[in-house]
């Protein structure tokens, strides 16, 4: 029997509203002004991220979906016993993980699925459409719409099943080097011996076809509907009109960094922070970044944050590996 659930888990120290606030207000007063990714993901933010998910130019997720499609079975038989936990960070629409989840049930597992995403609107989407396309089957659903670590935590804490945990869709390659680390020891702490987590890293390769996957009118949208909703959360008077996006792999920081461009001079005011922003023409704002890994880089960072490498799944082409990870011992 189809049975689904979604819980906000109590805030511990994430509150994505006012930290929405302290952030917006710190990324602007900054002299090369810079707000992080995570802020563009509300409900709205999430549907048009999921028009990207589907581009056929966007390589980071048309490779991932063939590494799910070829490798479906090989990361079932990661399951050791016949019932366990399939825990998803950032599960926005789950669009990779239904592709796992039907194979799942036709190897008729015993599974728990628990999608943990900030976007309430992506979590219960989800949940929407994993019913319409289930309702016979024999799966149980959890939505938790929060903090990743939150949401780990009300899972695991007095649970004994075993559990695998996808964070798929760059989600990693988003944060910047001391974050991805604090990630993941937090994430080590959460995790028992038996448990197993799949990572997705979008891998280096050549910068023309990275400058192509991030500069298709979507990301201009996606990126301009950071304006929209500081606009719409913080009574700010941003017009998307005197802004234009580009993103461009940077050598340097070893990311594709995507910038919105004050096409004129302008000050923004922004009513909840009481605050005048100044903008001089031309000047830029980073709102995204994906650092691109080798695989000598992912296998270090296992190893540093105290995991060991269990497999490596490629794509035809090795733009793009999910990697399975264990605890070390
Ligand atoms: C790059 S998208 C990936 C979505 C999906 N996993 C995919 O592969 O298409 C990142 C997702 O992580 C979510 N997210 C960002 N920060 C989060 C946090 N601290 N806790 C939970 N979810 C978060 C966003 O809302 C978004 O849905």
């Amino acid at each position: 029997m189809f049975k689904t659930k979604i819980l906000k888990p109590e805030p511990g120290s994430f509150h994505p509203e006012e930290q929405f606030a302290s952030a917006v207000c710190e990324g602007l007063s900054l002299e090369n002004k810079c707000l992080p990714s995570w802020l563009i993901f509300d409900s709205d933010g999430s549907k048009i991220f999921k028009k990207i998910t589907e581009l056929a130019g966007y390589l980071p997720a048309a490779c991932e979906f063939e590494i799910i499609r070829t490798h479906k079975n090989n990361i079932a038989n990661l399951i050791a016993g016949d019932t366990f936990n399939l825990i998803e960070l950032g599960s926005g629409d789950g669009c990779k993980t239904r592709i796992l989840i039907e194979h799942l049930l036709t190897r008729e597992l015993n599974f728990h699925y628990f999608p943990i995403d900030i976007s309430q609107g992506a979590v219960k989407n989800l949940i929407e459409s994993l019913k319409d396309n289930h309702r016979g089957a024999h799966i149980e659903v959890t939505g938790l719409i929060g903090d990743y670590f939150e949401g780990l935590k009300t899972i695991i804490q007095d649970g004994t099943k075993q559990n695998l945990i996808l964070f798929l869709g760059v989600t990693l390659n988003n944060m910047g080097p001391d974050t991805a680390r604090s990630f993941l020891k937090n994430l080590k702490d959460s995790m028992r011996a038996k448990d197993y987590l799949l990572i997705g890293f979008d891998l280096m390769k050549n910068p023309k076809l990275l400058y192509s996957s991030y500069n298709d009118p979507l990301f201009e949208k996606f990126n301009l509907h950071l304006l929209d909703r500081i606009n719409q959360e913080l009574g700010a008077n941003f017009d998307k009109e005197y802004f234009v996006q580009q993103g461009q792999y940077n050598p340097n920081t070893r990311a594709v960094e995507s910038y919105l461009y004050s096409t004129r001079k302008q000050t923004i005011h922004i009513k909840a922070l009481n605050e005048d922003f100044h903008f001089r023409a031309w000047e830029a704002m980073q709102t995204e970044q994906s650092f691109k890994y080798t695989l000598e880089e992912i296998e270090s960072l296992a190893v540093e944050n105290g995991f060991e490498i269990v497999k490596h799944f490629f794509d035809s082409k090795k733009y793009f590996v999910d990697s399975v990870w264990k605890v070390t011992n």
